[in-house]
């Protein structure tokens, strides 16, 4: 059809009715660095504290947490896992089907809220009591997350390598889950 652009109607429309998208681009604001580990980290928590400053909403802030450690890392699985009457239940993630609920003391997670500290596992068979949502799982770490001093959930990294997490993961993912919580 002459003096017809669907292309150019198509963005009006969508502008029309998502406005926010003429001003906000989260995707284009994630810097992605290349480097040691912990550079990536270093340009990754400054931009992550920036994108959950002006949000209150815990899980909107905990779905873009995963996002961008997906887009920076890739690795296998990426989520949140919130307690919730007594359970952990799956929160905000991106990666594969994952199991919904982990009860306290159970599995790697399970584990990681009973202790309250971070743990690391080089090798998900080695780890007594492993729950394995994927069976591409080979290492993994689990966060505690904590607020105003008590375990409201656990972050839960897995990755299809062996061996993938060590202290400076530890380090600054604790950090990253402070910034996005509190
Ligand atoms: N492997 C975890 C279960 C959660 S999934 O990995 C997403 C565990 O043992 O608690």
């Amino acid at each position: 059809m002459s003096g017809c652009n669907p292309s150019r109607a198509n963005k009006f429309l969508i502008l029309y009715f998502c406005p926010s998208l003429l001003t906000f681009n989260m995707s284009e604001s994630i810097v992605i660095s290349s480097g040691a580990k912990g550079e990536q980290y270093e340009t990754l928590l400054p931009q992550i504290e920036a994108l959950v400053k002006g949000e209150s909403d815990l899980i909107a802030n905990l779905a873009n947490c995963c996002a961008v450690l997906k887009e920076q890392f890739n690795w296998l699985w990426i989520g949140f896992y919130l307690v919730k009457e007594n359970q952990l239940v799956l929160g905000p993630f991106q990666g594969p089907v994952a199991c919904t609920r982990i009860a306290y003391g159970k599995g790697v997670c399970g584990t990681a809220w009973a202790s309250g500290k971070t743990i690391l596992v080089p090798d998900v068979e080695q780890f007594p009591g492993h729950i394995a949502c994927s069976s591409l799982s080979r290492s993994e770490i689990v966060v505690p997350v904590y607020k105003n001093g008590n375990i409201i959930g656990v972050l839960d990294i897995d990755s299809a390598e062996f061996n993938s997490f060590d202290e400076t993961d530890k380090l600054y993912l604790e950090q990253l889950v402070k910034s996005v919580v509190e």
